[in-house]
């Protein structure tokens, strides 16, 4: 059975598609069958994984939609054992449908859409978009745990009450097993206080949810180039730039993931 975590957090530029596709890329690279979902209609997944419009014909709205089945929108990619499920602009739409004719259980479409195929993946990762909309209650309704990536600047931590609240409703609802599976800060720069700061606070805060390494040193995605180049590339960093500090940050995280 597979564990399916979302990378979620409202606020838009803070890691959470770098994470999502990373992740998912060094899981794969420890030989777990992995499948990272697009639920983000910016799709920046899709493209970071080398992707274009034109290369698929379905994505995950017409998942969403009831149109097609999750198997038939699934597609390989450069990386061994990582399959995606694509994502397309068309899926700012679904709100509308969410909100319009299917009123019962509409937060648990992706979940009832992935059950089929959980047991084909070690792992499935959804990168979620920046809103709390109906979109990422479905990302979360359809996981066992979330991580929230924390860009390691002012206003770190604005807004993470309401996503944290998100999370306690839906586990007295609709997904009771709901984890927070850790905060990973990103973006992290070391000699700027303000980074300092952000990660004090979150030790202070939520110091058992902060991943480890081996040594129990906190795990932090350091601002680092080649993190920021290799989406333009199409690859994660992992591959691009195997030996960068981006690249080491995200193959802890998979190595602490699963550890536990
Ligand atoms: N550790 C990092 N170092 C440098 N740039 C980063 C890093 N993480 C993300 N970025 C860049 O910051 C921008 C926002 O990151 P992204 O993962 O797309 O955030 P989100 O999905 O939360 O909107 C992207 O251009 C991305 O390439
Ligand atoms: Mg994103």
């Amino acid at each position: 059975m597979s564990e399916v975590i979302s990378v979620a957090n409202q606020k838009g530029g803070v890691g959470k598609t770098t994470t999502a596709v990373n992740l998912a890329a060094s899981l794969a690279e420890e030989g777990k069958r992995v499948l990272l979902i697009d639920v983000d209609p910016q799709s920046n997944a899709t493209t970071n994984l080398g992707f274009s419009r034109n290369d698929y014909e379905f994505n995950i709205y017409h998942v969403l939609i009831g149109s097609k089945r999750i198997e038939e929108v699934i597609l390989k990619t450069a990386v061994k054992r990582l399959h995606l499920a694509p994502s397309n602009i068309g899926l700012v739409g679904i709100e509308k449908e969410f909100y319009g004719n299917r009123k019962q259980n509409r937060e648990t479409i992706l979940r009832k859409a992935i059950a089929d195929i959980r047991e084909k993946y070690d792992f499935i990762i959804i990168d979620s978009p920046p809103a709390l909309g109906p979109i990422t209650i479905n990302a979360l309704s359809a996981s066992d745990s979330v991580i929230i990536p924390i860009q390691c600047e002012f206003f770190a931590l604005e807004g993470l009450a309401q996503l944290l609240n998100t999370v306690s409703l839906l586990r007295k609802t609709i997904n009771p097993n709901l984890k927070i599976k850790g905060f990973l800060p990103t973006m992290y720069t070391s000699q700027n206080n303000l980074s300092k700061q952000v990660l004090a606070d979150l030790e202070h805060h939520f110091r058992d949810k902060l991943f480890t390494h081996d040594k129990n040193d906190f795990i932090v995605v350091p601002r680092n180039v080649k993190v920021a180049e290799s989406p333009s590339f199409g690859q994660p960093v992992i591959h691009y730039a195997s030996g960068s500090k981006g690249s080491k940050a995200y193959k802890a995280l998979a190595e602490a993931i699963l550890r536990s």
